[in-house]
């Protein structure tokens, strides 16, 4: 059998995605209308002989309660929240819950980041995990050397794929292969975590025991039960023919800010159309409305027929859309209101904003630049014929002029 576990961390991580997190927990905001977290949940699903999903993270239960309950009723496997006290970091967090994740006595551990993008090839990663006959694998790609040092950066055999040699966000370049966040693990990875965190109680010890010097690096420390998966686990572990790699060649992103968020919806819409055809707005029949390439429309949803909308777009519960809007690039959240001939491009739009008639909101479209794309903070008001570009504007603001390249707070 198999256990999923996905860290979701917690409010004091993800802060990059104000304001879009100040609503939501990141690991909940949609892409392609759906939860963040769904997407790899749905992933899991896929995987043979899966017993449990657990989601792992230090935010309020309260807050995944409805969630949780509602993926286990629609994918008929339980998944559960569990709340760590405090953080643990991504191994400590794992290590804390071994108990639960034991109960089924699983033969595999699949563990995976909640802020990464890809089509998670998981049933071929363990296969590829059994014939290397390690204690883990890990899903690695190739990014550009420019963008490699925001990763995990590897080395790894080109025969065997064994992860020879691994540097978490080198300051200098190591490799152009990063750690994409997906890992499988036997049941082993609980006493090589049990082995960190006991050199970390030796290391405490000792400090204790010799004075001054202890204390000032004592102060710089991570509490004795943090322990991370990377620079703990994987960097002491790599050559010792305990870890491998999978490399995927499909797409992967990580996702810390709203512009990545953006690009992800739309990479999640292009999966759709192999994955989910049905979710895919198609609009044909008279009283749709004109959809160009690939566009998310939430039932409740309520969009006039002569806009026009696409490509990558997404629309969520109880949003309107008026006559001759046109929306391209962006992500409409819950209950906003689109006005007669609005524009909308390389945009997010928070929940119960409403956008003018003749109004634009746009970005550049660059996912990556601070102000690359306009974010609408929820219930921000953008009155009739107003432009707002390349601007954060954050919650219950009201523009009667138009902005530029400004933050809105
Ligand atoms: N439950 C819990 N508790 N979750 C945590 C904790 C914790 O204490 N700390 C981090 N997480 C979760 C985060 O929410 C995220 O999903 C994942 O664990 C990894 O977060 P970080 O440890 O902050 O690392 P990162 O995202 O900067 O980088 C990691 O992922 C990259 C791929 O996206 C590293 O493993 C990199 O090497 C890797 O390239």
């Amino acid at each position: 059998r198999v256990v999923a576990v996905i860290m979701v961390g917690g409010p004091t991580k993800g802060t990059r995605f104000r304001p879009l997190s100040l609503n939501v927990p990141k690991p909940l905001f949609p892409l392609a209308g759906q939860p963040m977290v769904h997407h790899p949940i749905s992933a899991c699903r896929r995987i043979p002989n899966l017993a449990q999903i657990y989601l792992i993270g230090f935010y309020e239960e309260r807050e995944f309660a409805l969630y949780v309950s509602s993926i286990s009723n629609e994918l008929r496997i339980p998944v559960r929240y569990l709340r760590e006290d405090k953080p643990h970091g991504s191994a400590g967090g794992l290590y804390s819950f071994r108990d639960y994740i034991m109960e089924d006595s699983p033969s595999h551990i699949v563990l995976l980041n909640c802020d990464v993008c890809s089509s998670f090839p998981l049933p071929d990663m363990l296969e590829a995990h059994k014939k290397y006959g390690g204690m883990g694998t890990l899903l690695v790609n190739k990014v550009s050397a420019e963008s490699a040092n925001q990763f995990g950066e590897l080395v790894a055999d080109p025969e065997t794929n064994e992860l020879l040699h691994y540097t978490e966000k080198p300051e200098t370049f190591v490799s152009d292969l990063i750690n994409c966040g997906v890992y499988i693990f036997t049941p082993n990875i609980f006493s090589a975590i049990e082995d960190v965190l006991k050199q970390k109680k030796d290391r405490a010890n000792l400090r204790r025991v010799s004075s001054f010097e202890a204390l000032q690096s004592a102060t710089k420390a991570l509490p004795a039960d943090f322990v991370r998966l990377d620079q703990d686990i994987l960097s002491p572990l790599a050559g010792k023919k305990e870890l491998y790699t999978y490399q995927t060649l499909d797409f992967w992103e990580q996702i810390k800010t709203p512009g990545m968020s953006l690009r992800c919806s739309g990479l999640y819409l292009s999966q759709f159309r192999h994955t989910n055809p049905h979710l895919l707005a198609s609009g044909d029949g008279k009283r749709t409305a004109t959809i160009v390439g690939d566009v998310y429309i939430h039932p409740s949803a309520k969009v006039h027929p002569t806009s026009k909308i696409g490509p990558n777009v997404s629309i969520s519960a109880n949003a309107r859309v008026g006559a001759g809007a046109r929306l391209i690039n962006c992500i409409i959240l819950d209950d906003v209101e689109i006005m007669e001939n609005a524009v909308v491009i390389h945009s997010i739009v928070g929940w119960k904003s409403s956008i003018g008639k003749w109004s634009r909101v746009q970005g550049e479209g660059d996912h990556n630049a601070k102000l690359g794309i306009t974010i609408l903070g929820e219930a921000v008001d953008v009155e009739d014929e107003v432009v707002v570009v390349n601007s954060i504007v954050l919650p219950n603001k009201t523009l009667n002029v138009s902005v530029q390249e400004e933050i809105i707070l």
